[in-house]
């Protein structure tokens, strides 16, 4: 099985990695740029200060907690719209189709709405995604909307599809 734990300092090696894999950066809205470890060190702790509005969490396996096989993350966190923005990654291609990124939106899902108490989740994804924009759906985002031609990618504009999740449908869908 498999779980979330708050990311930790000595998950930044791996994940500055990823944030160099320009296959990965592809699938993502960000641009791709290089990225070195002091940068990504600073990132860390600009969010050990923003803990009040965002929340960060590695994916892993319960029985090997150090090794992060995904990050997920809930940022813009608005306590009077209760909403906040959801991101996710599974670093490495081995580890993906195999379900772990359908337990974590699941597992961010309750954590927002069930502790955090917000009632509304959102998110962006490139209409190219084909299998975040299927992740998303089957975890119960309805499309609200395209943002055309937004983002700037690998030297052409691709569309992205703005995602929602209200917290009275998925009391719906899980009662
Ligand atoms: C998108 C991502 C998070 C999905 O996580 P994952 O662990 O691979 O997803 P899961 O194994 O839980 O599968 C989710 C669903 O997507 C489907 N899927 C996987 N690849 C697919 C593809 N290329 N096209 C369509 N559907 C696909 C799976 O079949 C599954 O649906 P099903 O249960 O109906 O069969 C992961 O692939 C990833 O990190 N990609 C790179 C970064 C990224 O795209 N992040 C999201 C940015 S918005």
């Amino acid at each position: 099985m498999y779980k979330l734990r708050e990311l930790d300092r000595e998950d930044l090696k791996r994940i500055n990695r990823w944030r160099n894999d320009p296959h990965l950066i592809a699938c993502l809205g960000a641009p791709y740029r290089h990225i070195n470890e002091d940068v990504d060190r600073e990132w860390y702790d600009k969010y050990l200060h923003a803990r009040n509005n965002s929340v960060r969490c590695a994916i892993v396996d319960d029985e090997n907690e150090t090794e992060i096989l995904g990050l997920i993350s809930l940022l813009s966190i608005n306590y009077i719209n209760r909403s906040g923005e959801l991101h996710i990654m599974i670093g490495g291609s081995e580890n993906r189709g195999k379900g772990i990124g359908t337990f974590a939106v699941n597992a961010m899902i309750e954590h927002a709405f069930c502790n955090l108490n917000l009632r509304r989740i959102e998110l962006g994804v490139l209409e190219t995604n084909l299998a975040a924009i299927r992740l998303y759906e089957k975890t119960g985002f309805v499309r609200e909307g395209v943002k055309r031609k937004a983002n700037y990618k690998n030297g052409e504009y691709v569309s992205m599809i703005m995602m929602g999740l209200l917290k009275e449908e998925w009391n719906l869908q899980n009662r």
